[in-house]
């Protein structure tokens, strides 16, 4: 990875909470999260209950070496540090891969599980890695909800064109790892400017 001089101090003791929802593209945040945590970032990976499809929780838990978060309604996981406490302390979201559905969740303020309710709350920059089909990523309504998303001043790296892993061509691939990491630092620098 191409470094900048400060990266290292940008992502360092940073609080980043890594969203990670239903896509295949979730093992490829297995990788983003072990980055983030060779920078020293303080990572926290939130689940919808579709990402746990693909990856376990386990594994995002000993990559992190923080609890996974995944339940809205756990009292365990509310009480050792609750949705809102999470929302507030974190410098800055990721969340990668950011499926259709979710971009549709955000876009209309949803509230319905763990993720988008964190989402709602805090006041720290997003960045979006969407991952998905290209159909389904040039579907008009998807466009839609993203642009809105782009508006109200959310960030977006990717996606990439390739191929892709249901075996179509095309725009859709989840940003790799190292570049989602790259647009972190950007975003982090950019918003310790504005304060
Ligand atoms: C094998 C498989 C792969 C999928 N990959 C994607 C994907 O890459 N992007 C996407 O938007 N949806 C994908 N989906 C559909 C989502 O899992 C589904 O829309 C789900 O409701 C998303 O929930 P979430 O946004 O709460 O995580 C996939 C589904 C399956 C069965």
């Amino acid at each position: 990875m191409m470094k900048t001089k400060n990266s290292k101090t940008v992502l360092k003791g940073k609080r980043i909470i890594v969203g990670v929802t239903g896509g295949i593209a979730c093992y490829k945040s297995c990788e983003l999260v072990r980055l983030l945590i060779q920078e020293g970032v303080d990572v926290h990976v939130v689940m919808t209950s579709s990402a746990k499809q693909f990856v376990t929780p386990m594994t995002f838990q000993a990559l992190s070496c923080n609890q996974v978060h995944d339940d809205l309604f756990n009292l365990t996981q509310e009480s050792e540090m609750g949705h809102i406490t999470l929302a507030d302390s974190a410098d800055l979201m990721v969340i990668a891969p950011a499926t259709a559905n979710f971009l549709a969740k955000a876009a209309h303020g949803l509230c319905d599980d763990l993720l988008s309710t964190i989402v709602c709350v805090t006041r720290a920059p997003i960045l979006l890695a969407p991952a998905m089909n290209v159909h389904m990523f040039e579907n008009k309504i998807v466009q839609e909800n993203l642009n809105k998303l782009i508006g109200l001043g959310w960030q977006v790296v990717g996606p990439d064109s390739g191929s892709l892993a249901c075996g179509y061509e095309g725009h859709g691939r989840m940003s790799e790892p190292f570049l989602i990491v790259s647009a972190v630092e950007e975003l982090l620098t950019r918003s310790k400017k504005k304060k």
